[in-house]
C-alpha cells in the first residue's frame, strides 16, 4: 500500500483526483489534508468519503505540528500538494494569505517530508509561473519564470523551493505545471462555472479587457491522470508541463456557454480589466508525451458540454455557494468596475 498525503483534497482538481484515483488504484491510500477554505467543500468528495482507503483530516499545511502527526501515524512517504489559495483575482484584493499559504505552506510540507524521508513528493504548480507570451510561442520547461500576479509569484516562490529541496538535499520532488482546468466541481469564481451560473440565472457576464486573452483548456481528468504519472514514473528533480493544445479567447468560450445555453449575446458585458492581466498561456506537453506517454484523452466540444451539463443537474451544489460568502466576494469583485 502506498501511504499518500493529499493536499488540498477537498477543492476543484484535488477532489477530483481523489475521486478518480481511489477507483483507478487499488494501493493507494489517501490522506486528505484540506482547511476548507472558501473553496474547499466535502460535498465534491461523497462518493469517496466511506472508501476504507480514504481519511479526510480538517487541518491547515501551514501547521507543522499537525503535518508532523499525521506522518507518523500514517507512515505517510508521499506527497501531493494541491493545497493552495488559487485565485488571480483573490491575490489581487489582498495577497497576504496566497504568500502564507502556497509560500510558507509549502516550505513546511517540505521540511517535515525531509524529515521523514518521504519516497516522493510531487508539487502541483502551474503554468502561470512562467508570466505572459505574446502571439506566438508555448511555454516549454525551460521558459524562464516570469510571474505577473501575487498568486503566480507565490506558486513560483513554492514551486522553485520544490526544486531547490531536490537539489540541496536530493528529496525525490517532482513539479507539474498545467494549463487552465474545467470540469466538475470548479468554484465559481473561475471564468467557466462563473459564467455557466451567470448564464443559467440570466446575470451578466463580466468579460475583462476586451475578452482577447487566451487561456490552453484542459479537461480535469487529463490533468490528474498526468499528475498520477508523473508521481508513479517522473525522474525526480524533473519539471513537467501539462496541457491539452486548446488555446481558447476568452470571449469565444463565453459566446459557447451562451449559445449551448440557449442564451442571447446581450449577457456579456465588457467591464475593467484586470490589472496585470496576463494576455496568452500556450503549453508545449511534448516533454511528459514522449518521456512518460501521457496524452490527453477528453476532446473539448463534449467535455464542456458534459461539464455545462454538470452545473445544470447540480445547481443545488453551487446554489449553497453563490447564496452565502460568495455574495461578498461577488460584490467587491465586480461592482465596482
Ligand atoms: P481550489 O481553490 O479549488 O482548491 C484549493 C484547496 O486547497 C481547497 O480545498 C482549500 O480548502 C485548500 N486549502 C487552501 N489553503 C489551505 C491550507 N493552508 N491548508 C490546507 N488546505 C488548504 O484550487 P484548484 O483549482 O483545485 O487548484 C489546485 C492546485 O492546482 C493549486 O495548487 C493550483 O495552484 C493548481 N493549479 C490549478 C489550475 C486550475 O486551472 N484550477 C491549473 C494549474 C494548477
Ligand atoms: O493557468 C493555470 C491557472 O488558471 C491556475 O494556476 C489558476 O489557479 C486558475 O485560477 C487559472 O487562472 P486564470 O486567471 O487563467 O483563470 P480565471 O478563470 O480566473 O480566468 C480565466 C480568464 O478569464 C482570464 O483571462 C481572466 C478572464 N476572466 C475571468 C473571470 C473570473 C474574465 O474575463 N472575467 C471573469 O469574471
Amino acid at each position: 500500500m502506498k501511504n499518500i498525503l493529499v493536499t488540498g483534497g477537498a477543492g476543484f482538481i484535488g477532489s477530483n483526483y481523489i475521486n478518480h484515483i481511489l477507483k483507478e488504484r487499488d494501493d493507494y491510500f489517501i490522506v486528505n489534508l484540506d482547511k476548507l477554505s472558501y473553496a474547499g467543500n466535502l460535498e465534491n468528495l461523497k462518493e469517496s468519503e466511506s472508501n476504507p482507503r480514504y481519511k479526510f483530516v480538517k487541518g491547515d499545511i501551514t501547521n507543522s505540528e499537525l503535518v508532523e502527526y499525521l506522518f507518523s501515524k500514517y507512515e505517510i512517504k508521499h506527497v501531493i500538494n494541491f493545497a493552495a489559495e488559487s485565485h488571480v483575482d483573490r491575490s489581487i484584493l489582498g495577497s497576504e494569505i496566497f504568500y502564507r499559504t502556497n509560500v510558507i505552506g509549502t516550505n513546511v510540507l517540505l521540511e517535515v517530508s525531509r524529515r521523514f524521508e518521504v519516497e516522493k513528493f510531487v508539487q502541483i504548480s502551474t503554468d502561470e509561473v512562467y508570466g505572459s507570451l505574446g502571439p506566438e510561442g508555448l511555454f516549454t520547461e525551460k521558459t524562464p519564470l516570469d510571474p505577473s500576479s501575487p498568486y503566480s509569484s507565490s506558486k513560483a516562490g513554492a514551486d522553485i523551493m520544490a526544486l531547490a529541496f531536490f537539489h540541496t538535499y536530493g528529496m525525490p520532488v517532482t513539479v507539474t505545471r498545467c494549463s487552465n482546468n474545467y470540469g466538475p466541481f470548479q468554484f465559481p469564481e473561475k471564468l467557466i462555472p462563473l459564467m455557466i451560473i451567470n448564464s443559467l440565472n440570466n446575470k451578466n457576464l463580466p468579460v475583462y479587457g476586451d475578452g482577447l486573452n487566451v487561456r490552453d483548456w484542459i479537461y480535469v481528468i487529463d490533468h490528474n491522470k498526468a499528475v498520477d504519472l508523473v508521481f508513479e514514473k517522473g525522474v525526480p528533480g524533473q519539471v513537467y508541463n501539462i496541457g491539452a493544445s486548446n488555446e481558447m479567447t476568452n470571449i469565444n468560450i463565453i459566446k459557447l456557454i451562451l449559445q449551448i445555453l440557449g442564451k442571447p449575446d446581450s449577457l456579456i458585458q465588457y467591464v475593467k480589466d484586470r490589472p496585470g492581466h496576463d494576455r496568452r498561456y500556450a503549453i508545449d506537453a511534448s516533454k511528459i508525451e514522449n518521456e512518460l506517454g501521457w496524452k490527453p484523452s477528453f476532446n473539448f466540444e463534449t467535455a464542456i458540454e458534459s461539464t455545462i451539463k454538470w452545473y445544470i443537474d447540480n445547481k443545488l451544489w453551487w446554489d449553497r455557494i453563490i447564496s452565502g460568502e460568495y455574495q461578498k466576494y461577488y460584490s467587491l469583485q465586480y461592482s465596482v468596475k
